[in-house]
């Protein structure tokens, strides 16, 4: 199993290498550094990440692993080539490339996206032997000393998010990268750092990432805050725009996740009616009995009975008959 692992790893280094050099040199690579300027993602940024260009050529990959004596049938383990009746062929084709890293830097998986509009946006690795997605968040190996020294983690959706704060001198940052953060995450990041940020795009997608993060962040009893964009930003477009003592500001006023959450639900569902307060209690009941904090409980308790105008012993009797003074 040790020697798999080696010869897996072994495959993973060759692509890392054969993508990074049809980036660099190769014709075929013009049109990724071009879109790479156009993202401010050259030089050293590129080679930090060790970005790469998978060309649009069918088997370069495999001819590359082939050359290199390597074990094609692992490489098919590995989901980043394939096997027809006509012969083996590469499954990312036209894209840049983005190497997947574990802790301690090793590429276990690939990303992929289109240089233009076309979907899939991003196609990745599927799960391998290496590759175990809900546990992996991306960029952690380049994070793990700033989260250690600063003793908190900043978690963004995208490649792109992390290469902008990272590009930015911000080097506490993970990325979620499309997948839903999960416990075994929420548990990584716990044994590194006494408290998180969240950094959604500010969309949809992101507003919910926020909610459904908060709820594992109650869960792990990991203090989380909510740094929130301007509409329609994500991390990339808002520094793109805007200087990192912007940023730097924003993260400041960053909100305790259930107290964004809160409000959240009040823009949503104005507690101006006996209908609205009950359906906004309703909502907000499963996720305040997850703070574990008695303190923070009864805080969040004042504030929401405030907010909302309504007597605690009713808050209370909503909840469910829930007893804070016996936790
Ligand atoms: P850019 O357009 O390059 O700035 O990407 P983005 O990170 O802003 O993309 P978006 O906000 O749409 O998605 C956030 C993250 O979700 C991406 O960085 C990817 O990790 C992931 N993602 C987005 N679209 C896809 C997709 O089509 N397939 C997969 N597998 N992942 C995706
Ligand atoms: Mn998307
Ligand atoms: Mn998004
Ligand atoms: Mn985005
Ligand atoms: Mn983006």
């Amino acid at each position: 199993a040790q020697n798999d692992r080696q010869a897996f790893q072994r495959i993973n280094d060759l692509t890392v290498e054969y993508y990074r050099s049809v980036l660099e040199h190769s014709p075929a690579g013009a049109v990724a550094r071009k879109y790479l300027e156009k993202r401010t993602a050259t030089g050293e940024i590129a080679a930090a990440y060790q970005l790469g260009y998978a060309s649009d050529r069918s088997d370069g990959l495999v001819q590359h692993l082939k050359a290199n004596g390597a074990d094609l049938e692992k490489a098919l383990k590995l989901g980043i080539i394939r096997k027809s009746d006509r012969g083996w062929y590469d499954l990312f084709r036209s894209r840049l490339m983005f190497p997947i890293c574990d802790p301690k830097g090793n590429t276990i998986a690939f990303a992929g996206r289109v240089l233009d509009a076309s979907l899939p946006k991003y196609i990745n690795s599927p799960e391998s032997p290496l590759y175990h997605k809900s546990s992996v968040l991306f960029g952690i190996n380049m994070a793990l000393p700033a989260i250690r020294s600063e003793n908190s983690v900043i978690i963004v959706e995208g490649y792109f998010d992390h290469l902008a704060l990272f590009r930015a001198g911000i080097r506490n940052v993970v990325a979620t990268c499309g997948t839903a953060l999960t416990a075994s995450h929420a548990a990584l990041l716990k044994r590194h750092a006494a408290k998180v940020f969240t950094l959604f795009d500010s969309d949809t997608a992101g507003r919910k990432a926020t909610i459904r993060s908060m709820e594992l962040f109650l869960e792990q009893r990991l203090p989380a805050y909510v740094i929130t964009l301007p509409a329609g930003d994500d991390p990339d477009s808002f520094l793109a725009s805007n200087t990192v003592e912007d940023f730097r500001s924003r993260q400041t006023k960053a909100r305790p996740a259930f107290d964004f959450f809160v409000r959240s639900l009040l823009a949503a569902t104005p507690a101006d009616s006996v209908d609205n307060k009950v359906r906004v209690i309703d909502e907000l009941a499963p996720r305040f009995r997850k703070i574990a904090d008695p303190v923070e409980r009864d805080l969040y308790e004042k504030e929401i009975c405030r907010l909302m105008a309504i007597a605690p012993h009713a808050f209370r009797k909503r909840l469910g008959g829930m007893d804070l003074t016996a936790r």
